[in-house]
This record gives structure tokens, C-alpha cells and sequence, in this order.
């Protein structure tokens, strides 16, 4: 599975942790969208690249992180076709996966350590679309809002 992963400043050191573990897993192709250094960078710049890699590229995934993981969810989310899930519990992270079929996980380096944050990766990207008639027509109707067309 092909796997874009990024983060800014305040998400460095958990996106190359979590970076890490994947490679260990073996199971990945994991592109490092940046940001290659703890030097401060804004947190949109990476949000775009991840989620025009995402959507691009069928059937991947993304992983974003941020100092809360709010700000950079918030960036990913404008670009079209993206749906990105700001979780710090397993539950989210699971259920974002089967009910709003998430593409892309982000996740706060300042909120959680990465113990955790490779549990919430391992249980997104592991899990998938529950699909099905109501979940389906929630989605479209995210998609219709997104494309103005309501
Ligand atoms: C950067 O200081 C910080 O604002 C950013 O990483 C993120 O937390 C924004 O939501």
C-alpha cells in the first residue's frame, strides 16, 4: 500500500517515528512529503502535498501531523477528495476508517507520544470501508457540499 506521510515543525519528530515503524513493518511504500528538519515551516504547505498525493493515487493513504494535528487536518481537508481525521484514540482512528472512509489520519505530536500514534496508524490503515448504503450516501452528500452541488 502506497503511503504519503508528512507533518510541519511541531509534527518533525512523531512523522519520523512513525516513519520508522513503517518502514519496520515492510508492508508499505511510504513518500516523505516533508518537512525534513525541526526548522519552523507552514503546516499548509505539507497539508497540500499530502492530500494531492492521496488523491492522485488510488487506493492510498495519508498520515499528517502537526503540533495538535488540528491545523494541518483543517489544510488537507480543502484540498478535493480528501477526508482527514484528527484522532488521538483508537476508536477514531478505527471508526474514521469504516464510517467516513478517511484517507488521510492526522495526529499531534504535541498531544500524543509514539507509542500511541503507532497504534492509531496501525489500526487506520489496517482497517477498511465498512461501505454500505448509509455511509455511502453520507459521503456523497460530503462530496456534493464539496463540489457546491446541493
Ligand atoms: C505550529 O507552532 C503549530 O501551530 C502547528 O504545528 C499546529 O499545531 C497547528 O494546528
Amino acid at each position: 500500500m502506497k503511503i504519503a506521510i508528512g507533518a510541519d515543525h511541531g509534527g518533525y519528530e512523531l512523522k519520523e517515528s512513525i516513519k520508522s515503524f513503517l518502514e519496520s513493518c515492510g508492508d508499505y511504500e511510504v513518500t516523505d512529503y516533508g518537512t525534513f528538519s525541526p526548522e519552523a515551516v507552514d503546516y499548509p504547505d505539507i497539508a497540500y502535498k499530502v492530500g494531492k498525493a492521496v488523491t492522485s493515487q488510488e487506493g492510498s493513504l495519508g498520515i499528517l501531523c502537526c503540533g495538535t494535528g488540528i491545523g494541518i487536518s483543517i489544510a488537507a481537508n480543502k484540498v478535493k477528495g480528501v477526508r482527514a481525521a484528527c484522532c488521538s484514540d483508537y476508536f477514531s482512528a478505527k471508526y474514521t476508517r469504516m464510517h467516513n472512509n478517511a484517507n488521510i489520519l492526522c495526529l499531534g505530536g504535541r498531544v500524543i507520544g509514539p507509542g500511541l500514534a503507532n497504534e492509531l496508524v496501525n489500526v487506520f490503515l489496517n482497517t477498511g470501508f465498512e461501505g454500505g448504503g448509509r455511509h455511502q450516501r453520507r459521503i456523497d452528500k460530503i462530496t456534493a457540499i464539496e463540489n457546491e452541488n446541493i
